[in-house]
């Protein structure tokens, strides 16, 4: 699994922004061609990314490419122009608005088309599918299920409150009058079990209140602690707070650690299942807990 803790939203429209994004601590960067660039300034865009691709140095990162939605008209020749001028620096085609499967499966043909012709290894170019809507949240798992090349579900907050009319304009944040509860909960958990009902990774969106460090913690920490894998990050700010809240803490990853080391030590020394850990009992289900703990404790480098 590549890590995408922090997804850092680059503008393809903003060479400079292209140049500086390649010096920041993001695991994913995603040059975009959908809704952070104008009209206008579509096939500039391209070209831009392209070049950006080529050119810049993207060691160490999950690089991706949004392209525009298959309601558009800009959408295949985007596929085209990215993967012809720079498939082989390309992880991932990041599709946005994703309704249904057929969306997902007119990507994974067009790609195929394209590393055949290209001499690209084929099913090298992996996807990452945005639910944005109602008709994406309830065909989620059509969705999940839709590619090989699928390798991420992720939350487009901005559209989908649009789409189901919450009454806010904060992105992320709870729309007024809901009261004590989190407006956004079912929607988490249903593209969180999709996800994982795939063996994907579950992406948060963007937090669009920059200067709001507090605030992208607090939604943040709403995601990370049901399981989602990273956020999408607007600003250089927010990546260290995205990279810190969806890695453990390091008393969180030592204690995983210890109840893998005494779990083994248990089972295969003494041949028992169930044993005492300090005050806990632990036993097959915790060493599970435990491997994700220290899976994403070794993803942040703990
Ligand atoms: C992201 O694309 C969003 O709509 O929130
Ligand atoms: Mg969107």
């Amino acid at each position: 699994m590549r890590a995408r803790r922090s997804c850092l939203a680059v503008p393809g429209s903003n060479p400079r922004f292209l140049e500086k994004a390649q010096g920041l601590a993001a695991d994913e960067v995603f040059l975009d061609l959908e809704d952070s660039v104008a009209p206008d300034a579509k096939d500039e865009a391209r070209r831009n990314v392209v070049a950006a691709l080529g050119q810049g140095d993207w060691a160490g990162k999950t690089v991706v490419v949004r392209v525009n939605d298959l309601t558009t008209r800009w959408t295949y020749r985007d596929v085209i122009e990215v993967v012809e001028g720079a498939g082989d620096r390309l992880d991932c085609l990041m599709l946005p608005k994703v309704a249904d499967a057929s969306h997902v499966a007119w990507l994974d043909t067009l790609l195929g088309q394209i590393e055949r012709a290209t001499g690209l290894p084929e099913g090298g170019i992996g996807i990452e599918a945005q639910i944005e809507d109602a008709r994406g949240l309830v065909n989620a798992d059509d969705i999940a299920a839709s590619s090989p090349r699928l390798e991420t579900l992720v939350f487009g907050p901005a559209d989908f409150m649009a789409s189901i009319g919450m009454r806010t304009l904060v992105v992320g944040e709870q729309p007024p009058g809901y009261g004590e509860g989190d407006a956004y909960h079912y929607i988490l958990m249903r593209i969180l079990m999709a996800a994982r009902a795939h063996g994907l990774q579950a992406i948060d969106g963007p937090y669009l209140q920059i200067r709001d460090l507090t605030g992208f913690r607090r939604v943040a920490m709403r995601s990370a602690a049901l399981g989602f894998d990273g956020k999408w990050v607007l600003h250089p700010s927010q990546v260290e707070a995205a990279n810190e809240v969806f890695s453990p803490s390091q008393e969180d990853y030592d204690h995983a650690e210890l109840i893998l080391d005494a779990y083994e030590y248990y089972t295969t020394v003494e041949k028992r299942g169930a044993v005492m850990l300090g005050d806990e009992m632990i036993d097959e289900a915790s060493r599970k807990m435990a491997l994700v703990v220290a899976a994403k404790g070794r993803v942040a480098g703990l």
